[in-house]
């Protein structure tokens, strides 16, 4: 009996013979390091080996610069008039050991590193800042994990937007790099745009170019980009491949694909090709739902998107969205279609992040009113999110959680 529920535990859960590491931020001041590893009963076990107070008051955002052993962390400070941007050396018994300290403009959410070919010794990040409408960059040593604040960009808007409770002001939700690594992206909630900035090769400095302009009201938040998984970064600048442009709305609840070209201009082009809510069709989702994150599968052939608040699963127990957007031999769908729900294992997935490396994948999600880290598999044959591998309750709002690697 027992060594055939060891078996069965063992199929339902093959991944995890390996312990690993993840870092989760907190708005109780705190970035935990927690360790998974495999519990006795099949499931993972989740624990924290370390915390630190050195992000500030209201840890947003964790990016991990892995080849470096650096974690950079945004606190988007609350309640204080500004933010600020940390970097720590992530030690191997978890600890973290600070670098960098500085203020920022408020509420910054998001970053992306990116690199400029005429400045090899140096790295440099974008933020987006939420409340400070606004966009800064850092240069970065990258190996002392050391920076300093390089650009910053202010926005300004003559009235709100069609949803004026939200779109009073510009609010830069994401930061991201484009496929071809010469433009950041910055969805901006508030405006109705996604911001372009072309990247400087020699110097790594950000000039804005046209923006991608959305449907009023939109608020776009996150995006992710699709390329076929082979691709070159020569194919995709030369336009020999398919490049998609998905973008997850907060203020709709809806996912809207483009399709990308590169043009002989300084900007890239954008098609829009497909709309749907992420609860399916026209739905607008119930009442307070926000759409959050969004991730294209390892497979390269699902979108998954965070719902929030939506209670879908029952009470306290909101949502992934699944979309199908590629055929198994990896060519790109002209219209994705929507697969439907899965469990989130609790309330509002601000942002999850799918396990690195080739073999099989679990999604850690931060349940930031759950007060949560949660870690759920990956069912790679369906293409979906799965059964609850492990959860671990935290001190505070958790807005992040990412996978050391
Ligand atoms: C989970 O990890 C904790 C801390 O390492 C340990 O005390 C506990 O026994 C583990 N539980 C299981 C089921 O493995
Ligand atoms: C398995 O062990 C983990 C870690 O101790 C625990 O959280 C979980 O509830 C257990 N699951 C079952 C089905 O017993
Ligand atoms: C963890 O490692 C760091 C860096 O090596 C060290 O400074 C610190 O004392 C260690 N902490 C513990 C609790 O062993
Ligand atoms: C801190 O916030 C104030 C008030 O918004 C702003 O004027 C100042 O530039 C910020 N500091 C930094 C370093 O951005
Ligand atoms: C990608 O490359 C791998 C290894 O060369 C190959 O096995 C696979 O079929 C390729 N996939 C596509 C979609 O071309
Ligand atoms: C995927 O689509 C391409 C283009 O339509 C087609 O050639 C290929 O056979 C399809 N693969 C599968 C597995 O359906
Ligand atoms: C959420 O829904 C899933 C699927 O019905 C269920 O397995 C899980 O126990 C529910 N509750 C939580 C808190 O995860």
């Amino acid at each position: 009996m027992k060594s055939s529920w060891f078996t069965a535990a063992l199929c339902a859960f093959p991944a995890m013979v390996m312990a690993s590491r993840l870092y989760a931020a907190s708005y109780a001041g705190i970035v935990s390091t927690l360790s998974l590893a495999p519990a006795s009963n099949g499931t993972g076990n989740l624990s924290v080996i370390a915390e630190s107070t050195g992000c500030g008051p209201s840890p947003s955002w964790l990016m991990l610069d892995g080849p470096h052993d650096i974690l950079y962390c945004l606190d988007e400070g609350l309640n204080v008039p500004n933010g600020s941007i940390a970097s720590f050396h992530t030690n191997a018994n978890g600890s973290l050991t600070p670098i960098k300290h500085i203020e920022t403009i408020s509420g910054p959410v998001m970053s992306v590193l990116y690199s400029a070919s005429g400045v090899p010794d140096r790295e440099f990040i974008a933020v987006a800042h939420y409340d400070g409408s606004a966009v800064t960059t850092y240069s970065v040593d990258p190996i002392a994990g050391d920076f300093n604040r390089f650009q910053t960009f202010n926005f300004h808007m003559d009235g709100p937007g069609p949803n004026a409770g939200r779109q009073d002001a510009p609010h830069p939700h994401g930061a991201y790099l484009d496929p071809t690594g010469r433009f950041v992206l910055v969805p901006d909630l508030g405006a109705d745009f996604v911001r372009i900035f072309e990247i400087n090769q020699y110097t790594g400095q950000l000039k804005e170019v046209s923006p991608l302009v959305t449907k009023p009201g939109l608020g776009p938040r996150h995006l992710a980009f699709w390329t076929p998984k082979n691709a070159s970064g020569a194919q995709v600048a030369n336009g020999e491949v398919d490049v998609y442009c998905y973008l997850v709305s907060e203020l709709m609840n809806s996912l809207t694909g483009y399709k990308v070209a590169y043009s002989e201009s300084e900007s890239m082009e954008f098609t829009s090709v497909y709309e749907e809510s992420t609860f399916g069709g026209q739905k607008p989702g119930p009442d307070g739902s926000k759409a959050s994150e969004i991730a294209i599968s390892p497979t390269n052939n699902h979108v998954i998107i965070s719902n929030r608040l939506d209670s879908t699963f029952g009470p306290k127990n909101d949502s992934f969205a699944i979309f199908s957007i590629a055929n198994a031999s990896g060519t790109a769908f002209t219209k994705p279609s929507f697969l439907g729900l899965e469990p989130a294992y609790g309330v509002n997935p601000r942002q999850f992040e799918i396990s690195p490396g080739k073999q099989q994948h679990l999604v850690a999600v931060a349940l930031q009113d759950g007060e949560e880290v949660v870690v759920t598999t990956w069912d790679e044959k369906e293409g979906r999110t799965g059964a609850l591998y492990a959860k671990k309750a935290m001190k505070g709002q958790i807005p992040a959680v990412v996978w050391d690697h």
